[in-house]
């Protein structure tokens, strides 16, 4: 089976770090969050996906010039402007040479982390003729997200993008479909649409969608506290075997603390200094007595001696914290 994943977004709420890489190869646990997500569809038999790319394009290819990853044949396209989730969708699937013979294929955010069963989500999908088959999973609270209202059977009935509350349901869009190419014929060319907003409000009224309800592990890693949950949950063994965050290629003083935390390959940590619950990215430096909690420091990035980074901060790519400075829920530089 074929995949588009849409890999073309600002990535807004994690800048500054996506300002100079793009989200989907941010670092999660020393391999970019993009061959999470390909290894994640390869072990159901996906064997081609289709990167829809716009922002920092350069970066995807620099990354996969063979055009492989984790086992997969990529094949990138670029939008010529963003044209929203559908229209991405859309521009993929022709640009890429995709056809109706191939049959059903897959789409995903490709910030969407998640042990779904696609097996599982395929034989659904063919046992109700569905047009498109979402997963959908439930949360706390649903506003920030397309809420998803279903008959028994699964047929969806409502989908709600951010609705205001109280909403209908605790069951929300996790951002991976199974779709026939028929859907393509639904999304307008050449310009912006919305999956969310357009097309998936169209087909739950034509009554052709439907949904898989499954609680499994699933994180949208697009915020600062999702993008470094998604590394403390392996870490913490909560997908598998607990798996370690120091790189044998990091320099850390024997003097420093570093606990529940990602520290990447050619990073020193200085003595005295404490690590706890964040990323240190490649190549970035933590001076002695520094302090970061809860928080990512870029690669190459620097925080200076004695300095304090908590809650939520974000180092920009090669910035410095000066030495002394307490950060609390800071963006370095401030975000644009
Ligand atoms: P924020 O700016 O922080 O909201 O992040 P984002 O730009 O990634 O937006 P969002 O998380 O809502 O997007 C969901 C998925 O769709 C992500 O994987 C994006 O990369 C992707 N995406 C959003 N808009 C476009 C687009 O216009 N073109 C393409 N190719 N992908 C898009």
């Amino acid at each position: 089976m074929q995949a588009i994943l849409l890999v073309g977004g600002f990535g807004t709420r994690l800048r500054p770090l996506t300002l100079t890489t793009p989200k989907q190869m941010l670092p999660v646990l020393h391999r970019p969050m993009l061959e999470h997500a390909v290894s994640g569809l390869a072990r159901y038999g996906v064997d081609r996906v289709v990167l829809a790319l716009g922002y920092h394009d350069d970066a995807f290819r620099a990354a996969y010039p063979d055009g492989l990853c984790a086992g997969v044949e990529l094949c990138g396209v670029v939008e010529p402007e963003p044209l929203d989730t559908a229209g991405a969708i859309r521009f993929a699937y022709e640009e890429s040479g995709m056809s109706a013979a191939a049959g059903t294929f897959l789409v995903a955010n490709g910030d969407v982390i998640t042990d779904l069963d696609v097996g599982e989500m395929l034989r659904v999908h063919r046992s109700t003729g569905a047009e498109a088959t979402i997963h959908l999973i439930e949360v706390d609270d649903p506003s920030r997200y397309g809420v998803v209202v279903t008959d028994p059977d699964g047929r969806v009935r409502a989908f709600l993008e951010k609705p205001q509350p109280p909403a209908p349901s605790n069951w929300i869009n996790a951002g991976t479909y199974l779709m026939e190419p028929s859907v393509i014929d639904r999304i307008a060319p050449g310009r912006r649409v919305s999956v969310e907003r357009e097309v998936f409000p169209a087909m739950a009224e034509a009554g052709t969608l439907w949904a898989l309800p499954h609680n499994t592990y699933w994180v949208d890693a697009g915020t600062p506290q999702t993008y470094l949950r998604v590394q403390l949950d392996l870490l913490d063994g909560r997908r598998g075997p607990a798996v370690a965050g120091v790189s044998a290629e990091a320099s850390v003083d024997a003097g420093a603390v570093i606990e529940r935390s990602v520290v990447m390959a050619g990073a020193v940590v200085g003595e005295g200094s404490v690590v706890r619950g964040s990323a240190v990215h490649a190549g970035a430096v933590i001076e002695a007595g520094a302090t970061v909690l809860d928080s990512v420091v870029g690669s190459g990035a620097t925080v200076g001696r004695g300095a304090r980074v908590t809650d939520g901060t974000l180092i920009g790519e090669r910035f410095a914290v000066a030495p002394g400075a307490d950060l609390s829920d800071a963006r370095v530089p401030q975000s644009l």
